[in-house]
């Protein structure tokens, strides 16, 4: 960690070096159990329960969780929604959503509840649930976007009937230990609270109406809890060094033919079709492409152009997994030039600044029916797009990998970066001190776009 300080990539402005630091100590306290994220510090998903009305013995509820992620969001195989009921509560019916295990209702004659467990775990409805189970924002296989991506596909909700409960809002009593899986652990919910109720606006504007009750509970993402080992790397290349700087082997496992020769597999290999089909399609294990990094995601950052007053990156994402469709993919950069970003093409793009006055990181993602879709491991399965930056004099350089990005996360995942003394270097520049490159000479020299500065 301590290599990442300022040597480690050349001039960096004071102000992003104190942020640097920051993200380091906030880095090492993903060693504790604190759900926070220096990049998304409000970020999280708050489930919101309004009682729409009573019944004889309880209420209906709609419930709708809200992404409020910049970049973190559900994908498939979506989320799993749990609670403890606080009482004997069952659940009598659900649209939209359902639970997975019935549970004991062998005390129920007549009308048999849809659930009669103390701790329900909530699953959504798949696309195409028939229009008389649905209600507004369900059935999306439990999927959610980000609200930064896609804010109309950024809530899923269900409604739920709930008896053996209170009746009015002095005697109902709110539900228990949240639990969110998405669908793996990571996120930690606090306890619900009675708020405020919701108010409806209908869809004329003409009337607003409003919940008999409603309370919170708010979601927060840690990736220390999610303990998830890597699922992407990234590797580096530029015009100045025929290096290419390969993602770190065996950063997301080693390929091993003889203890696990099911491991990942050869695209020329005869068995790929079947292995591909064959146990996999259900079965949400990656089925990696064999490489020495063995990650389903290698993100390529190519430093390709100098101009005298900009320069071009080229980004490739490739998906090396068999197995998986990343639909709404996601890239977060930081690079300090992200403050002078001039054009990025087919990519959308939107400054992330969760310091006040640093313009350092942004969220990248694709651009709808065009390159949102990262296809399965393959000829199709990558995306590009190209970066131009206009240079800061007082901060641009090329030198000590000061061209690269400081950190890259796919889909919120950290991306493993190969260690910085591994970057491409200048030419002759490799331990030369750094008054050894005489940058306004070469900058009057190149009044006209050029390929090959150093030559
Ligand atoms: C959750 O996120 C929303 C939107 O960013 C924010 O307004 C709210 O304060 C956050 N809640 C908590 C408890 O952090
Ligand atoms: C319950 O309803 C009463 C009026 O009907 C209202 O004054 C009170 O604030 C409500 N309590 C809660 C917790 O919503
Ligand atoms: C809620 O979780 C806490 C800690 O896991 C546990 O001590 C408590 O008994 C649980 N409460 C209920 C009602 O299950
Ligand atoms: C409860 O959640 C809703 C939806 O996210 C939000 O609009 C509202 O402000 C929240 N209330 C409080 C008190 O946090
Ligand atoms: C595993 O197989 C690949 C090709 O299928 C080969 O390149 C590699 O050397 C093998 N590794 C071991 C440890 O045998
Ligand atoms: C990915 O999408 C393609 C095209 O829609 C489809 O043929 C393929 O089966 C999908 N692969 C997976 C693993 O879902
Ligand atoms: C951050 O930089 C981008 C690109 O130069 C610019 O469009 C945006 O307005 C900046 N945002 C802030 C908050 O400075
Ligand atoms: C780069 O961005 C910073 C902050 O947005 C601005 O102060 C500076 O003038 C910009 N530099 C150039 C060369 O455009
Ligand atoms: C290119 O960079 C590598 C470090 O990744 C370095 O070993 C090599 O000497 C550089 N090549 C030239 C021509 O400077």
């Amino acid at each position: 960690m301590g290599s990442l300080s300022s040597s480690a990539f050349g001039p960096v402005k004071p102000s992003s070096f104190a942020v640097l630091l920051v993200l380091l100590l906030s880095c090492s306290s993903f060693s504790s159990t604190e759900a926070y994220d220096a990049l998304d510090p409000t970020g999280n998903i708050t489930i919101k329960w309004d009682i729409m009305s009573w019944t004889p013995d309880g209420y209906v509820a709609v419930v709708t969780m809200y992404n409020f992620q910049q970049y973190r969001h559900i994908q498939a195989p979506g989320w799993t929604l749990g609670w403890t009921w606080a009482k004997k509560e069952v659940i009598w019916s659900m649209m939209g959503a359902q639970t997975t295990e019935q549970g004991d209702c062998s005390k129920f004659k007549g009308n048999i509840p849809h659930c009669c467990k103390k701790d329900p775990t909530v699953v959504d409805l798949l696309p195409g649930t028939p229009y008389n189970q649905q209600i507004a924002n369900c059935c999306k296989g439990g999927v959610i976007n980000s609200w930064v991506q896609d804010p109309a596909n950024a809530a899923s909700s269900f409604q739920v009937s709930v008896g053996a409960a209170g009746t009015t809002n002095k005697t109902v009593r709110v539900p228990k230990n949240f639990t969110l899986k998405a669908p793996g652990p990571g996120y930690t919910c606090g306890p619900a609270k009675i708020v405020r109720p919701s108010k409806f606006v209908t869809a004329d504007k003409r009337r607003v109406t409003q919940a008999l009750m409603t309370w919170n509970v708010t979601c927060t993402y840690s990736q220390f809890l999610a303990q998830k080992t890597p699922t992407c790397c990234v590797s580096l290349s530029s015009f100045y060094n025929d290096t290419i700087v390969n993602c770190p082997t065996c950063t997301c496992g080693c390929q091993n033919n003889i203890t696990d020769p099911g491991s990942c597999v050869d695209p020329e290999s005869p068995y790929l079709a079947s292995a591909v089909t064959g146990q996999g399609k259900s079965s949400n294990t990656p089925l990696v492409q064999c490489t020495s990094h063995m990650c389903p995601i290698r993100v390529h950052w190519h430093v390709k152009l100098n101009y005298k007053e900009y320069w071009r990156v080229k980004v490739t994402i490739t998906n090396f997994n068999y197995r998986m469709n990343y639909t709404q993919w996601n890239l977060v950069v930081q690079h300090p030039n992200f403050d002078n970003l001039t054009q990025i093409f087919s990519f959308y793009y939107k400054s992330l600044t969760p310091y006040e006055g640093l313009n350092d990181t942004a969220m990248l993602w694709g651009v709808k029916f065009y390159n949102d879709f990262l296809s399965q491991a393959g000829p199709f399965g990558n995306v590009q797009s190209e970066l131009l930056f206009r240079k800061d004099k007082s901060t641009f350089s090329f030198e000590k990998g000061w061209a690269f990005p400081r950190r890259i996360y796919f889909n919120g995942d950290n991306c493993v970066m190969p260690p910085p003394d591994a970057y491409p270097w200048l030419p002759n520049a490799g331990s030369r001190p750094v008054t050894s490159l005489v940058f306004p000479a070469f900058t009057i020299l190149a009044s006209l776009v050029f390929l090959l500065p150093f030559a």
